[in-house]
């Protein structure tokens, strides 16, 4: 935990209110370790990210695992999608060794799992919900994913972020104090401020591609949430530097926290 998230409430709001840029660490510090696993979530907090994103899919058994992909072969040695997998299959599997040989043996956490690592080291999280096969029912998922959350009573410290409007817009209508942040969809028109207003969310996401002055100074003026993706070299930076972007979301936490820090 670092020493500035210590001094005040482990809550999304005053880590906000006490940071005007922070680092969000996506998939983890996925450019150093395999993402969306713990080691990349641990090395995302070492590094001193006050936010991991983390993507969620379920299994065939309604259990919610870290996992960007609906199928398993790109980030380990499994084939097929994993809905069809029961959490018991998904433990066999390696989740790391696709990444680099040390990290071999690395599993496919639950949901829970992370999230009480990241309780315990007082870091938020953004659970981005990825969006529904088309045979699932997205309001089940929905449920899953926040049972897991307020189990560990942590929809204070939780971002949910989406590409899926329809469902950060159903948790906003059954559970109005939990935070919400709308992704921007290809060639949407709508500013973050219109979105907003269409689905109640107090967040707003984009690429470093899709940043527009229009955009940025909108969220500000609405006092919208605004998070870019991906923060990743000195050139990313000194990009995001020209626009009031609050969360710069990095494969490269550490790098990046370095920056910031030879700003101030
Ligand atoms: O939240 C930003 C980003 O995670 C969205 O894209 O594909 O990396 O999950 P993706
Ligand atoms: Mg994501």
């Amino acid at each position: 935990m670092s020493d500035i998230v210590s001094q005040h409430a482990y809550t999304l709001r005053s880590m906000i209110q006490h940071h005007d840029r922070f680092i969000v660490a996506h998939r983890g510090s996925s450019g150093t370790a395999p993402e969306n696993t713990m080691s990349s979530i641990r090395s995302a907090i070492e590094a001193g990210a006050l936010m991991v994103e983390v993507d969620v899919q379920l299994t065939k058994d309604d259990q919610v695992v870290l996992m960007h992909d609906p199928v398993l072969g790109r980030t380990t040695n499994g084939k097929g999608y994993i809905r069809t997998k029961t959490l018991q299959e998904l433990q066999t599997l390696d989740a790391g060794t696709w990444f680099n040989a040390q990290f071999s043996g690395e599993h496919i956490p639950l949901l829970s799992e992370a999230l009480g690592y990241l309780k315990q080291h007082k870091t938020c999280v953004n659970i981005e919900i990825k969006p529904p096969q088309k045979e699932d029912d997205h309001i089940s998922r929905l449920l899953a994913i926040i049972e897991s959350v307020q189990t560990l009573n942590m929809q204070e410290v939780t971002l949910f972020s989406s590409f899926h409007h329809e469902s950060l817009h159903y948790i906003k209508k059954h559970y109005p104090t939990f935070h919400t942040a709308g992704i921007h969809l290809p060639n949407d028109k709508r500013l973050p401020s219109e979105i907003a207003s269409e689905i109640g969310c107090e967040g707003f996401v984009c690429s470093l591609r899709e940043l527009t002055h229009a955009k940025a100074d909108d969220a500000e003026k609405h006092d919208i949430l605004l998070g870019v993706y991906t923060i990743n070299d000195e050139s990313d930076f000194h990009k995001i530097l020209q626009y009031p972007v609050p969360a710069l979301v990095s494969n490269f936490p550490k790098t990046i926290k370095e920056f910031l820090q030879h700003l101030a």
